[in-house]
């Protein structure tokens, strides 16, 4: 299925038949001038309803190349610690940097996105979230 999440991630979300267990979010569009932020695909509605959905111990992956972009959507998920929990905090195996980036992507899994900046010597931002039991 292809939407525009902003509008229908609820819509498709509410009418799956079984649990959500996995919601990735994978190098969005930066959108860098402030006043497109709005466009910027992780805000407070679809984290609400992401919330509002997710199984317990469904997990939800975000990363982005882009420090800004992947700030923007940390600092949206970690004002969520009551709800979610960094999945290095429930496995100690999984390691992170000095600034709690994960260091390897868990998927095994990369994007055309990641590949291509990788390739040129970017840093991929990441970090995994797992709702509470
Ligand atoms: C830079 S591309 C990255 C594509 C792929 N995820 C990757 O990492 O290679 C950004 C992607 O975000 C998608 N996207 C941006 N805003 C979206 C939205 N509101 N709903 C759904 N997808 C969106 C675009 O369609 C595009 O495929």
């Amino acid at each position: 299925m292809f939407a525009n999440a902003l509008v229908s991630f609820e819509q498709m979300v509410s009418s799956y038949p079984g649990p959500l267990m996995l919601v990735t979010i994978l190098c969005p569009d930066p959108h860098f001038k402030k006043r497109h932020h709005k466009r910027r695909v992780v805000q407070k509605p679809l984290v609400d309803s992401i919330l509002k959905n997710l199984h317990p111990g469904g997990q939800v992956f975000l990363q982005s190349d882009v420090l800004e972009v992947a700030l923007d959507m940390r600092n949206q998920f970690d004002s969520h610690f009551d709800v979610l929990e960094h999945i290095t905090d429930i496995d100690p195996s999984v390691l992170c940097d000095n600034e709690g980036w994960l260091l390897i992507n868990p998927m095994g899994v990369r994007t055309e996105r990641e590949i291509h900046a990788e390739f040129e010597g970017a840093k991929v931002y990441r970090r995994m979230y797992q709702r509470r039991i």
